[in-house]
């Protein structure tokens, strides 16, 4: 793997001349947030060597280098599912490319359903912490050491650090911002009522089919991580009805503006201390 990371970085790096701070994952109904990168280089993830091929819909698979207000940014637009048949390692490989790249942050956005009955759709959930329920693990399988640790420390899988600040900027922007506990089941089915009693059950806020294996590789590599989920239906007594995902898009499409203001503010306040301490 590590001879493979070395030549899609190579290749990237022959493409673009930006050196990301972040790395941003846009999930499902978000790829809009990339309307604000003021874009240098865009990648289909076809013609870039070692990358899988998303298969989605409503993902549009490419790989994007530019800046949102100065910050150097790298964005996936479109990102690999287990649901798609990918192997956990080939869901996770782009952000192995980001951290070879240089990201000092990672970023990642998704849609799930609400299990917490306080919850209501539209909502936007600070993730603070996940349960993965995938009968896998990105890193099961020989350690690469010069990656990370065999046995990777997961008290902090969330930053505190940027989670405290990205809190602050929902504040004084007057966003509602949920916090909870978001577990990942494989899909691509919804949940069974049962299944969303049992998520409620065991702890979770929210549950839905993204994130927590990019988190476990950035963790990994010790990248700090913030991500936040749109509650696109509730999985809560008395509360389920249909959806689909159009309809998952749809409420999704709705949040982007408040999900767009909150990673635009919080890039532009950490790269500034960063730039301080450098
Ligand atoms: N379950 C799983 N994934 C989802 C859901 C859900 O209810 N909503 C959006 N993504």
């Amino acid at each position: 793997m590590l001879k493979q990371i070395q030549e899609t970085k190579t290749f990237l790096e022959s493409k673009t001349k930006i050196h990301p701070f972040a790395g941003i994952v846009l999930g499902t109904g978000l790829g809009n947030l990339s309307s604000e990168i003021k874009i240098e280089t865009a990648i289909p993830y076809e013609d870039i060597p070692h990358f899988p091929v998303s298969t989605v819909e409503g993902h549009h698979g490419q790989l994007i280098f530019g800046t949102i207000n100065d910050v150097p940014i790298v964005a996936m637009q479109g990102r690999f599912h287990y649901y798609e048949g990918y192997s956990l390692k080939e869901c996770t490989f782009p952000i192995r490319v980001m951290k070879a790249l240089g990201i000092a942050n990672l970023f990642l956005s998704n849609a799930s359903g609400g299990v917490n009955s306080n919850f209501n759709i539209g909502d936007i959930m600070l993730i603070t912490d996940h349960i993965n329920l995938l009968p896998d693990n990105p890193l099961r399988g020989k350690n690469i050491n010069e990656l990370g640790p065999r046995f990777p420390d997961m008290s902090e899988p969330y930053s505190k650090e940027l989670n405290d600040l990205v809190i602050n900027i929902a504040n004084q922007n007057n966003i509602q911002l949920q916090q909870g506990v978001y577990a990942i089941l494989s899909g691509p089915t919804f949940e069974t009522p049962a299944e969303y009693r049992y998520m409620k059950i065991i702890g979770a806020d929210t549950v839905g089919m993204s994130t927590v294996p990019e988190v476990i590789v950035a963790r990994h590599m010790n990248i700090p991580c913030m991500a936040m989920s749109i509650i696109t239906d509730l999985g809560v007594d008395g509360k389920i009805v249909e959806i689909s995902h159009e309809e998952v898009q749809k409420v999704a499409k709705a949040a982007e503006p408040k999900m767009t203001l909150i990673i635009k503010e919080l890039l532009a306040q950490i790269y500034t201390t960063e730039s301080i301490l450098k």
